[in-house]
């Protein structure tokens, strides 16, 4: 295809949502609760899925600690693979034990090759029925093979694969058996694909495009989410959830590195391909897809996710929307 040829996509800041007539008397009236188009919550086996928002399977996002703050808070959290098998089921333990029973379930994400299904058979020991499949390029045999595999042995897990940023990705890993696709390549905050590799998406129009999919599977928005605003444009665009990495990070809880500067706090968020982060769990440096950001540490994480429930509503609200299963067909982009 000639490059005068190519395709125009839309990205966050290219769109605004046109503000509706509004019935509703209070923003605290506002269901945030995860549902399909018709209404119906979202299950992990027979605990319901809470937020629409994930928190990344990241080591300067979630550990033990933060794992259950999000949990109890209403966001599912999935616990990073970049440790070895048994650490990573006795993080599971850990956060498990914590728990409120109302709690929203706690993902472990796995790889796709060869030692994944021994690492996932010992969490589903554990109790664990909530994997990611958690790999860059997730439009791929090997990641296909792995979501069916797992779907074959245990079909009451729920499993979420990717990353995929085209319909047909997102199909293909859907008709392989996952229950959620992350969708977002090359969009996120401390990833440099795009600039490696040349290959990406805006992750609006990717979500728009799996938006169009006629599986039941569950569309995780995933990658360059900034704001309230992103979000409320990615459930708009037809994201059934989100999935957030620098939102969720560097505050009062997070895990990582921290430095004083001048008096002020900061901590490291990385990319999980970052040349660092691969130092760190497997010794050695292959192509890096990913970089380390410091930022100023602000807020503890009760604040920063009230104040990313109350941006939600609000945004709601300018569509005159009650609850989020209203919105996709409700609201207008422009
Ligand atoms: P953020 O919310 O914009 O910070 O993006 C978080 C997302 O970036 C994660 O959920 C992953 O999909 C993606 N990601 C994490 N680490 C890397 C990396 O090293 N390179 C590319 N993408 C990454």
């Amino acid at each position: 295809m000639a490059f005068y040829e190519t395709r125009t996509c839309l990205c966050f800041d290219d769109v605004l949502l046109t503000p509706k007539y509004s019935e509703i008397d209070s923003r605290h009236n506002i269901n945030l609760t995860a549902t399909d188009v018709m209404g119906r919550p979202f299950f992990c086996n027979d605990k319901k899925f809470s937020l629409p928002i994930f928190a990344s399977p990241m080591d300067t996002v979630v550990d033990e600690k933060t794992a259950a703050i999000f949990s109890n808070a209403g966001i599912s959290p999935i616990l990073h693979r970049y440790c070895t098998a048994e650490q990573q089921v006795v993080s599971y333990k850990n956060v498990i034990n914590q728990l409120h029973a109302s709690a929203a379930p706690v993902g472990a994400a796995i790889g796709a090759g060869e030692f994944s299904l021994n690492r996932m058979i010992d969490l589903y020991d554990a109790g664990c029925r909530f994997f990611c499949v958690d790999v860059a390029h997730g439009h791929h045999k090997m990641s296909m093979l792995a979501v069916s595999t797992i779907k074959h042995l245990y079909p009451e897990c729920f499993i979420m694969a990717g990353n995929v940023a085209t319909l047909e990705g997102f199909d293909a890993l859907a008709n392989a058996g996952a229950d959620a696709v992350r969708v977002g390549i090359g969009g996120g905050s401390v990833c440099s694909t795009r600039i490696v590799t040349g290959h990406g998406t805006p992750t609006l129009q990717s979500i728009i495009d799996c938006a169009e999919s006629e599986s039941d599977a569950i569309l995780v928005a995933d990658g360059g989410i900034r704001s309230t605003g992103d979000m409320v444009k990615s459930y708009a665009a037809g994201a059934d959830f989100v999935m957030l990495g620098s939102m969720l990070s560097c505050k009062d809880e997070s895990p990582g590195e921290e430095k004083i500067v001048d008096g002020v706090k900061y901590k490291n968020y990385r990319g999980m391909a970052s040349a660092s982060a691969q130092k760190d769990w497997r010794g050695k440096v292959s192509v890096t897809e990913g970089v380390d950001s410091w930022r100023p540490v602000t807020n503890s994480l009760g604040d920063a996710i009230a104040t990313i429930t109350a941006g939600i509503r609000s945004g709601l609200s300018y569509s005159g929307c009650e609850k989020l299963s209203d919105f996709y067909a409700n609201s207008e982009f422009i």
